[in-house]
C-alpha cells in the first residue's frame, strides 16, 4: 500500500473532522499518503454525516461525481465512511467499493488490502470500547492554531428525533490521560486553542480500573486540560441543557482560559415539543440554567440548535420557540426544518405531519428573528475590552486581522503584523449581526 494516496472529504460534525484526521493517520501508520488533490487519488473516501435527509442527498451528489474519476483511471477505489454507512450499511455496496461505520477504522487498513472490484468490504460493528485513545491525529486544520480533540464517543441519549445514537452506538469516554497527553502535544507543536469533543459532554466520565481511584468527571477534565498553559485556550462542545452542572460553570468561571462559551441546544421553546423530542428537561428548566450562566459568568457566549416543525408542532408551540429565543437572546444558533430519520423513536411514534410550506414559513421566522438577536447580543458588546486569538488576515482586507473573543464571537481589528496564534487586546466600536469592528488598546 506504500504510496498509494488517499483523499477525504468531510461531512457533518466537528467529532467527524477530528475522526478524518484519526482515519489518515492510521492510514498514514499503514503506508498511505494523504493528498488534497482528488485527480490524485487512489482512495477517495467520505465521510459522512445522516442527521438530515439533505446533509445525505449532498452526499449522494458528491458520490457521483467520484464515480467520474473511476471512470478517467483504472483501480480507483471509492468508500463511504462515518454516519452513513453505518445507517444504510450493505445497502451502500452497490454504489461503492468500501463501507466503514465510525467504530471500524483500525481495520481500514486491511479492508482496503481486501478490496477488489467484485470484492467489496464492509465493516459497521459498532464497539463499546473504542475510542481511538492511542491514536495521534494527523491534523488537518490549515492555520496549526486550533485542534479537535475527542473525548467521547456515542449517545446515551434517546433524543426522539435523533439519528446518532444509532449511527455513532453507545457512550464511552475517553482515558483522561490520553486526552491531557494530546492536548499537551498539541500545545508544545503551537497550538493555541483546543475543543474538547462530545455529543453529550456533561456526561463525560471515566472510571479508573477497579481497585484504582481516580474516576475523572467533565469539569475535572477541563480543570487538567486547562492548566496545561494559560496561553491555550480550552473550549468545548456540546452541553446538554439537562446535564450541564453547575461545577462546570464554576470551573468555567475559575479559569482565564477555559473559553466563556457554551453551545447549549434547546431544540426548541416548547416543553410539549421538548418532552416529545425526549430531552428530559423543559423550557423553565433551560431557562433557569442560562440564569445560572449568566449570573456566575456575566458575559458567556450561548448559542444553540432549534428544529422547526417536529411532529405536532402547533403554532402555540413554534411561538414558545420564537417567545424563548427573545428572553435568552442567543449569540448565534443552528436553525433546521425537522427532517425525519428512519428508525428514529419519532419517526416509529409520530407522523411528520408539518406541511414542507409550514416548516419553512415557521424556520424563516426563527432564521429572522435570530438574525435581529444576534445584532443585539452583539451591540451589548460595544465598549466592552476583549482578548481575541488572531486567526488570520480578515477576508474583506488584508491590512485587518479577525479572531475570536472569548466569548467565539468573531473580531476584526487593525492589524500590527500579528501572526495567527498571538493574542491581541481590543475594544468593540461598531457591530454587525457576524461580527465585531474593534480598535487596538495594546
Ligand atoms: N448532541 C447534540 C446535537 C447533535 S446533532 C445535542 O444533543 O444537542 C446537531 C443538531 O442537529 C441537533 O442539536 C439538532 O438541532 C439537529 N438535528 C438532529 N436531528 C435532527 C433531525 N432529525 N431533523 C432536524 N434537525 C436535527
Ligand atoms: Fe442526538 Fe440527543 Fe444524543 Fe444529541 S443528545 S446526539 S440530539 S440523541
Ligand atoms: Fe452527522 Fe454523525 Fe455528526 S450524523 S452530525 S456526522 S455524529
Amino acid at each position: 500500500m506504500a504510496g498509494k494516496n488517499i483523499y477525504i472529504e468531510t461531512y457533518g460534525c466537528q467529532m467527524n473532522v477530528n475522526d478524518s484526521e484519526v482515519i489518515l493517520s492510521i492510514l498514514q501508520d499503514a503506508g498511505f499518503q494523504h493528498t488534497e488533490n482528488i485527480e490524485d487519488a487512489d482512495v477517495i473516501l467520505a465521510n459522512t454525516c445522516s442527521i438530515r435527509d439533505n446533509a445525505e442527498q449532498r452526499i449522494w451528489g458528491r458520490v457521483d461525481q467520484f464515480k467520474l474519476q473511476k471512470r478517467k483511471r483504472d483501480n480507483v477505489v471509492i468508500g463511504i465512511v462515518g454516519c452513513m454507512a453505518e445507517r444504510l450499511k450493505d445497502k451502500l455496496l452497490k454504489e461503492v467499493d468500501l463501507v466503514a461505520g465510525p467504530d471500524s477504522y483500525r481495520t481500514l487498513p486491511q479492508l482496503l488490502e481486501a478490496v477488489t472490484p467484485d470484492n467489496p468490504q464492509i465493516n459497521v460493528l459498532l464497539s463499546h470500547e473504542e475510542t481511538y485513545a492511542d491514536i495521534n491525529p494527523v491534523r488537518l486544520d490549515k492555520n496549526g492554531i486550533s485542534a479537535f480533540i475527542s473525548i467521547m464517543r456515542g449517545c446515551n441519549n434517546v433524543c426522539s428525533y435523533c439519528v446518532v445514537p444509532y449511527t455513532r452506538g453507545a457512550e464511552r469516554s475517553r482515558d483522561p490521560h490520553t486526552i491531557v497527553r494530546e492536548a499537551r502535544n498539541l500545545y508544545e507543536k503551537g497550538y493555541k486553542e483546543v475543543t474538547l469533543l462530545g455529543q453529550n459532554v456533561d456526561s463525560y466520565l471515566w472510571k479508573a480500573p477497579e481497585g484504582e481511584e481516580g474516576n475523572v468527571t467533565f469539569p475535572q477534565l477541563l480543570e487538567m486540560v486547562a492548566s496545561i498553559s494559560p496561553e491555550m485556550r480550552v473550549r468545548f462542545s456540546t452541553s446538554h441543557p439537562k446535564d450541564i452542572s453547575d461545577d462546570v460553570i464554576y470551573t468555567m468561571a475559575k479559569y482565564e482560559n477555559i473559553c466563556k462559551h457554551i453551545h447549549l441546544p434547546v431544540q426548541s421553546g416548547s416543553s410539549i415539543m421538548l418532552e416529545k423530542m425526549r430531552r428530559k428537561y423543559n423550557r423553565e428548566w433551560y431557562l433557569e440554567r442560562v440564569d445560572k450562566i449568566r449570573s456566575v459568568i456575566p458575559d458567556c457566549g450561548i448559542t444553540t440548535d432549534v428544529i422547526a416543525g417536529f411532529c405536532g408542532e402547533t403554532e402555540q408551540d413554534h411561538q414558545d420557540t420564537l417567545t424563548l429565543m427573545e428572553k435568552v437572546v442567543f449569540d448565534s444558533a443552528f436553525m433546521f426544518a425537522y427532517s425525519e430519520r428512519p428508525g428514529t423513536l419519532a419517526s416509529k411514534k409520530y407522523p411528520d405531519d408539518i406541511p414542507y410550506e409550514e416548516k419553512t414559513r415557521r424556520l424563516n421566522e426563527i432564521i429572522a428573528l435570530q438574525g435581529r438577536m444576534s445584532l443585539k447580543s452583539n451591540e451589548k458588546e460595544i465598549g466592552k475590552r476583549l482578548k481575541v486569538l488572531v486567526e488570520g488576515p480578515s477576508k474583506k482586507n488584508p491590512e485587518e486581522l479577525c479572531g475570536r473573543a472569548s466569548s467565539n464571537k468573531m473580531c476584526v481589528f487593525p492589524s500590527r503584523g500579528e501572526k495567527p496564534g498571538d493574542y491581541c487586546e481590543v475594544e468593540v466600536v461598531s457591530v454587525t449581526s457576524a461580527t465585531l469592528i474593534c480598535r487596538r488598546i495594546d
